[in-house]
């Protein structure tokens, strides 16, 4: 690591989180890790501690994604959630990987390639995303009867996404309705895997009688879907108001707590590598754009928007203190701070005392959205028990 400015994450905290989820939701017999984009961008080669958690198979979004899982474990089981390009099939049974049946089209074309080799796949149920997926019954139950008689393709599973949690809507109660309809006919008893749930979806409402598994995301990266109580008067006023709708509009309720006990893994740190004293009244930074209100200083860390990382993270934490970013460029950011700041300080972006969720507050994001935007540029280094290692995409 030659630029001193890394994300360090915490494989044993991962593996912790995925024991305590399968632990406590431990009425399936599928956990499917969702890895996609270098497993929400923490590393690829999280993907052993995971398995050691308890997901006994993984989901990415591409072949390529699956192809990097594979070369990290040999064994487990890899669902790629959207279509192959039917071209390169012979790296999808080379490699042993579940591919996705999103349409009868593909499925028509897939059989014509009769490939001779066995591949397992998992059909895919639009019910209300408008993405991918069967979304009509009769072209569903086509490709059920199509993939009965064809000898290479083993249907091992179907799997639908929900598009809301259903705390304060009618979708999730209006999608599992589609689910049932689509699955009417279809004789669920033989297919192992049957799986809807995401993770907001699994912690909020009573398991689907007929799901075998479930798929785990942004929960294993230490997010709860849970809705914490507001006691204040405007929450109760909420709950009350929230209460009503659901009556009103016949909504299954949602479980609103639960007592999971996870952890985020992803910690983003950088260092001091300049220090100036300006005066009040200077200028800084890119258009001259902060004004200097008091003599102070500016420390200068090496972390910009080509890492992810902008002024509208708001502030940074060295030596136990909080300081404000005042500016930002490609490659650095600027801080106000006070003379106790020296070159060479590490620098908190995010993740330790500088909350995940306070950060995606101020830039009015999402944690999925924080954790894919920090680049590839900013090396990982992992810890596992005593054992440190640097993985440079
Ligand atoms: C098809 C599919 N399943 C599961 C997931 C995981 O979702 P979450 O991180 O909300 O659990 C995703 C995430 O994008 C997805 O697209």
């Amino acid at each position: 690591m030659y630029r001193l400015s890394y994300a360090l994450i915490n494989n044993d905290i991962l593996k912790d989180n995925v024991k305590e989820i399968t632990t406590k939701y431990n009425d399936y017999k599928y956990y499917i890790g969702v890895v996609k984009n270098n497993a929400y961008n923490h590393g690829i080669n999280i993907v052993n501690s995971l398995i050691q958690g308890g997901c006994n198979y993984l989901a990415t979004s591409s072949l390529e994604e699956a192809l990097n899982v594979r070369h990290e474990n040999a064994l487990i089981p890899i669902l790629v959630l959207e279509p192959i390009n039917l071209e390169y099939m012979d790296l999808v049974i080379k490699n042993n990987i579940t591919i996705t049946i999103d349409s009868l089209d593909y499925l028509q074309k897939l059989i014509k390639l009769n490939l001779k080799k066995k591949i397992k796949v998992h059909f895919k149920l639009d019910v209300g995303m408008n993405r991918l997926g069967f979304k009509d019954k009769k072209e569903l139950d086509k490709a059920y009867k199509l993939i009965n008689e064809d000898n290479n393709l083993e249907l091992e599973g179907i799997f639908s996404h929900f598009a809301t949690n259903g705390y304060y809507d009618i979708y999730y109660d209006q999608s599992l309705n589609k689910i049932k309809e689509l699955l009417k006919d279809i004789d669920l008893s033989k297919i192992p895997i049957l799986h809807f749930d995401r993770s907001n979806t699994l912690v909020s409402h009573p398991k689907i009688p007929f799901a075998t598994g479930v798929r785990l995301g942004i929960i294993m990266y230490g997010f709860n879907g849970s809705v914490k109580k507001d006691n204040s008067f405007k929450g109760k006023l909420r709950a009350i108001k929230r209460d009503w709708y659901l009556k009103k509009n016949n909504i299954s309720r949602t479980i609103d707590t639960n007592d999971l006990k996870l952890k985020t893994a992803f910690t983003l740190y950088s260092r001091v590598i300049s220090v100036r004293k300006v005066i009040k009244g200077e200028r800084v930074g890119y258009n001259a754009s902060y004004e200097v209100e008091e003599d102070a200083y500016i420390a200068t860390v090496a972390l910009g928007y080509a890492d992810g990382v902008t002024k509208q993270f708001g502030k940074v934490i060295i030596n136990d203190k909080s300081y404000p970013i005042v500016s930002d460029s490609m490659d650095m950011i600027m801080v106000l701070v006070d003379k106790s700041v020296k070159v060479d300080d590490e620098v908190e972006i995010f993740g330790d005392k500088i909350k995940v969720k306070d950060v995606c507050k101020r830039l009015k994001i999402n944690s999925y959205h924080l954790f894919n935007q920090i680049t590839n540029r900013v090396p990982r280094i992992h810890i596992e028990g005593n054992k440190k290692t640097e993985i440079k995409y």
